[in-house]
């Protein structure tokens, strides 16, 4: 299956097929052709993939610490060094091979060594396949917050094999059903509906969000107007991330909190259709992301919403459903 993404800078292919790994060499060289390829991927994904990524690639392999942590000057600094030592230039082809703290860092690497070389996406997490992988979007967190240093800088080839999910402990999975999810509660029923089906074709649900995501990005590319659609659930998600810490719940299980909390105040005002926010109550629960625990004192999740990056000068900008497949952005509701 593939899915072609439009860019101000021309465009990739995103590719979903199951094992596609075994053919990950010729994928590639499709982008590198006679350049150099390197690949960056972090310990966890090595201990696993590492072994057939060298012998399909037979290249340089960096291998960062697993974590959040990674995203961080200290290791974007480790990278050029790494890429000035095995020599790449302009011509050569970089492979982000790992969830979306490598997609992201090493994204962010290409985007500025040498003004830009090419890069390959291979996102191995579930939230990396439906989010990162399309949106161009690269960065690096600071000290004082997440993804503050960045910039758009598309890949030049998404290559997702549906099978990596096997080996993902089981609160990673559903960490990025949550963003699944959200895609079908913002845009498409009957994604949400199919959801609650117990065999659940997950590279064909992985190819929805990715169209899905396709369509509101190449509308709003540079993430000034329709995207924001994309971050319903993730105001007070973050909050709930941010007030525990970023140590008790992932960014899913905040996303999925958040979700159901917007919404069940947005159907008390009668903005969404009655009965919407038992559906994702019944999903969540579903996918082990309902954690009815996880609240925030009002006075400081105000507070935190405040400083959020998302809030603009004229307000913070909520995103509602009016019902499921249909999200709006409202201002001010809280
Ligand atoms: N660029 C974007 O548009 C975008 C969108 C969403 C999120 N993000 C960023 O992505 C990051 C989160 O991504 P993530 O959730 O993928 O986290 P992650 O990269 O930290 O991966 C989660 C964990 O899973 C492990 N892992 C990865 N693939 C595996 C596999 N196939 N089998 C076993 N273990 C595996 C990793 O080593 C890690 O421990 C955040 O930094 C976030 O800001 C970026
Ligand atoms: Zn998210």
């Amino acid at each position: 299956m593939v899915v072609d993404v439009k860019t101000s800078k021309g465009g990739y292919k995103v590719i979903i097929e199951n094992n596609i790994l075994s053919r990950l060499q010729e994928e590639v060289k499709e982008i590198s052709g006679t350049g150099k390829m390197f690949v960056v991927t972090d310990s966890n994904v090595a201990g696993i993939y590492g072994k057939k990524i060298k012998e399909a690639l037979n290249c340089d392999c960096y291998v960062l610490p697993y974590g959040e942590h990674t995203k961080s000057h200290k290791y974007l600094m480790e990278l050029y060094d790494q890429f000035l030592k095995a020599g790449l230039t302009r011509d050569d082809t970089v492979v982000a091979f790992g969830g979306g703290v490598i997609g992201d860092l090493t994204g962010f690497a290409c985007a500025t060594y040498l003004r830009g070389i090419k890069y390959v996406g291979v996102p191995t997490t579930l939230l990396s396949q439906v989010d990162s992988s399309v949106g161009g979007k690269v960065a690096v967190n600071l000290p004082h917050g997440k993804n503050l240093v960045g910039n758009f800088y598309p890949p030049s080839k998404v290559i997702i094999d549906p099978e990596v999910l096997s080996t993902l402990p089981k609160r990673v999975f559903s960490d990025g059903m949550a963003e699944v999810i959200k895609y079908g509660a913002i845009k498409e029923k009957d994604l949400f509906m199919s959801l609650f089906e117990d065999n659940i074709d997950i590279g064909k649900v992985i190819k929805k969000c990715v169209e899905i995501k396709r369509d509101i990005v190449e509308n709003d590319e540079f993430d000034t107007g329709e995207r924001m659609i994309l971050n319903f659930g993730h105001t007070y998600g973050h909050a709930v991330e941010c007030y525990y810490n970023y140590d008790k719940y992932t960014h899913g299980e905040g996303v999925a909190t958040g979700m159901l909390y917007i919404t069940e105040i947005s159907e008390r005002m009668g903005i969404t259709k009655e009965g919407t926010c038992q559906l994702i109550k019944k999903l969540c629960e579903k996918y082990n992301l309902y954690f009815p625990e996880a609240t925030v004192p009002e006075k400081e999740a105000k507070e935190i919403i405040k400083k959020d990056k998302k809030a603009t000068t004229d307000g913070i900008n909520y995103i509602v459903l009016e019902e499921l497949g249909k999200a709006i952005i409202k201002k001010e509701i809280l």
